[in-house]
């Protein structure tokens, strides 16, 4: 038995920052941010809108598109949780009305969603429950220093969700194969040292290329596919630039990795359910294509999955 891919979800908040309205008050310009990072726009949350506020609008598209009112279990991967303590997935549960479920946080930065995602199938797979909610969710905005222009233009808030039931390798949707990854000596070059997050954009770039390719063809590897299996890479929206890199050193073309960063900015923890969302939305990404996850995050962490799409319609 494997986690299958039900129901997709996706929200961010409607206050829309673009690269100009950023310009205005940092030494920075639409040109140098498009340029280098390939992000024209990112959307913000509004005093009093939370990471859970975010979770819970994601899961319940991802509920309602998958046609159920109940799961079994809540994983909620973020990096801006609503307090240092408790834990914020069993807030998101009850607001859900979910009563009595497990619900816990992941924390993987970046990487979040796909260790979310693993976390969850591995609960599934064993029996443990029959279906579950694996959210992606961040309010990056509230951990920004707004006057580091290297952070505050890269980082948008969202929510993504996925809900995965219990189900066979040959049905459509789904999780075929995980590889996962980390490397704590890197731990410095993505913190939060006090009261906001810093983050060493150069080598970063470069880890998150090495170790998205390196996970991406070990999945590959293990699920039994090429590169010319991949009908949609679905990275990590960090930068455009990442994203070129990973895909041609995979052999992929470069017009099946999917691009919403421009859109919405690296929203960490919910960047590839947002993705996702977005695609199956726009019909970029359909029933049957075979899609390939990955991810690089603080931590250092990283990550890749392989699964099916499966024939849902998004929310
Ligand atoms: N606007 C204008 N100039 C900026 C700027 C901004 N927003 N941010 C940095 N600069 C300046 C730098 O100060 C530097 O100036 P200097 O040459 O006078 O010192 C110059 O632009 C080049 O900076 P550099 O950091 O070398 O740029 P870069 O090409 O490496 O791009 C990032 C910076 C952050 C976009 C890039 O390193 C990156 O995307 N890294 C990965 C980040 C990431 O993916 N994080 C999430 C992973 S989980």
């Amino acid at each position: 038995m494997t986690a299958v891919v039900a129901g997709i979800g996706a929200v961010v908040p409607d206050r829309l920052v673009t690269n100009e309205m950023l310009a205005q008050r940092l030494d920075t310009s639409d040109e140098w941010i498009v340029s280098r990072t390939g992000i024209r726009q990112r959307y913000v949350a509004p005093p009093g809108c939370s990471t859970s506020d975010l979770a819970v609008g994601a899961a319940e598209r991802a509920m309602q598109s998958a046609g159920v009112d109940d799961v079994g279990l809540v994983v909620l991967a973020t990096t801006t949780p609503d307090r240092p303590c408790p834990g914020t997935a069993p807030v998101v549960a009850s607001k859900l009305g979910l009563v009595d479920v497990p619900a816990y946080d992941v924390s993987a930065v970046c990487t979040g969603f796909i260790y979310a995602l693993f976390s969850a199938a591995g609960a599934l797979a064993l029996g443990h429950t029959e279906s579950a909610l694996v959210i992606g969710a961040d309010t990056f905005s509230t951990i920004l220093d707004p006057a580091d222009r290297t952070t505050s233009v890269i980082f948008g808030d969202g929510a993504g969700a996925v809900v995965l039931r219990r189900g066979h390798e040959d049905e459509p949707g789904a999780l075929s194969g995980f590889h996962l990854g980390s490397d704590g000596a890197l731990a410095d070059l993505i913190t939060v040292p006090d009261k906001y997050f810093r983050m060493d954009g150069k080598p970063v770039f470069m880890h998150a290329v090495r170790r998205m390719t390196e996970s991406s063809r070990t999945v590959l590897a293990q699920s039994g596919w090429t590169a010319q299996t991949v009908d949609r890479l679905v990275g990590h929206q960090a930068n455009v630039r990442i994203l070129q890199a990973v895909s041609e050193q995979l052999g992929i073309p470069e017009d099946r990795a999917v691009v919403n960063l421009d859109r919405v900015g690296n929203t960490a923890a919910a960047s590839i359910p947002l993705a996702m969302a977005d695609a199956a939305k726009d019909g970029d990404l359909v029933a049957g294509h075979k899609v390939l996850l990955t991810a690089f995050g603080g931590g250092a962490t990283w990550g890749a999955a392989t699964l099916t799409w499966p024939d849902v319609i998004a929310g």
